[in-house]
């Protein structure tokens, strides 16, 4: 590839293209460890989402962070795999939860199949990732894994007991970002540490880099559903709003509500009583009160915060991408 092609990629492309033989080996582990022999079901779903695309970023950071610490066995594949497969699971789940109907450009294997079908197969997708993890016989792996797929549905579920809540705090937001998203962003990072057995200051400079980063996504993604493009992030807008989820371009807009405000926000969030105009409503009071600018400020935060947890690890090329992409998750929302 040449300078100038370089260059014009955005920095998960150019991580892509540094592993892009590792990443084939790990997209070739997923295809024929998401088979089934016995339920046809199975390989139906997980093709339909899994050959959608979907960007790879939790894999791509597994692989980075083992290449950079001079791992050269394959145990990362298989870790990078594993990766994947929970997220792909937790999709499946998450869709189920908040009733999505489109996720990387395709319609939902909700909408697809049907709810029953997503949650078994997920449930599928989780065994095979436990399969794939203990093949590399590292208990540290299992213990780092086991403890993120736990702390994903932890934050899953504080999430749902505190949506339709305006009491809702930044505070029990972060928390739920914390565990839905950034646990497994963080351990993607601290796995790619460990099987390149580093010593234990990188390992936490890893996690710390892997969480940061993933709060500061998350927090991009709940700006994208408010004003993003569904062309371009495959998934619908407005789906937030509908499912009464208290993000923080919405936690920002009811610190400063005044009453009539309130009101609209009990009805449609607390109450769920929403109505055709009420999510242009909802804009309309995310920008009177530039709580989407706030929002991003505070995904820049988690962004510095990122970038300044690498400052230990040693000097690669892959270092720079990844300082580049944690720029990058919060620019795409500029
Ligand atoms: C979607 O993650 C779930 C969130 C944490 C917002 P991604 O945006 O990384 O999903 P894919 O894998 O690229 O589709
Ligand atoms: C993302 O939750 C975290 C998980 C999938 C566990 P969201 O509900 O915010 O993600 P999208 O918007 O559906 O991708
Ligand atoms: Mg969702
Ligand atoms: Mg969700």
């Amino acid at each position: 590839m040449s300078l100038d092609a370089d260059f014009a990629l955005k920095p998960h492309e150019r991580l892509a293209a540094f592993l892009e033989s590792d990443m084939a080996c790990v997209n070739s582990l997923i295809r024929e460890r998401m088979a089934s022999k016995h339920a046809p079901r199975i390989p139906e779903v997980t093709a339909h989402l899994i050959e959608a695309g979907g960007k790879r970023l939790r894999p791509m950071l597994t692989l980075a962070a083992a290449r950079m610490l001079g791992y050269d066995g394959d145990n990362h594949l298989r870790l990078a795999a594993t990766v994947e497969f929970i997220h792909t699971a937790t999709l499946l789940h998450d869709d189920v939860v908040d009733e999505s109907a489109q996720r990387r450009g395709r319609p939902t294997a909700n909408l697809l199949w049907d709810n029953k079908s997503s949650v078994l197969v997920g449930d599928y997708l989780f065994a095979r990732s436990f399969q794939l993890m203990t093949e590399t016989g590292s208990l540290d792996v299992l213990r780092i894994l086991s403890h993120a797929a736990a702390t994903i549905a932890e934050g899953e579920v504080l999430q749902l007991t505190a949506a339709a809540n305006l009491e809702t705090t930044e505070d029990i937001y972060l928390q739920v970002v914390r565990g839905k998203t950034a646990a497994l962003f963080a351990a993607a990072c601290e796995v790619g540490g460990v099987i390149a057995d580093a010593p234990q200051i990188e390992v936490t400079a890893l996690h710390t880099y892997g969480d940061a980063l993933g709060v500061a996504f998350q927090i991009a993604d709940d700006l994208l559903d408010y004003g993003g493009d569904a062309s371009a992030t495959g998934k619908n807008i407005g789906d937030d709003f509908r499912e009464r989820k208290l993000t923080l371009p919405v936690i920002k807009a009811i610190a400063k509500a005044d009453d009539d405000e309130r009101i609209f926000w009990k009805r449609t969030i607390e109450k769920g009583d929403q109505q055709d105009g009420d999510l242009d409503h909802a804009l309309a009071l995310i920008a009177k009160h530039e709580t989407m600018a706030a929002t991003r400020e505070d995904a820049l935060f988690w962004t510095a915060k990122a970038k300044e947890a690498m400052d230990i690890l040693p000097e690669h090329p892959v270092k720079e991408m990844l300082s580049d992409l944690a720029d990058y998750v919060v620019a795409r929302i500029a």
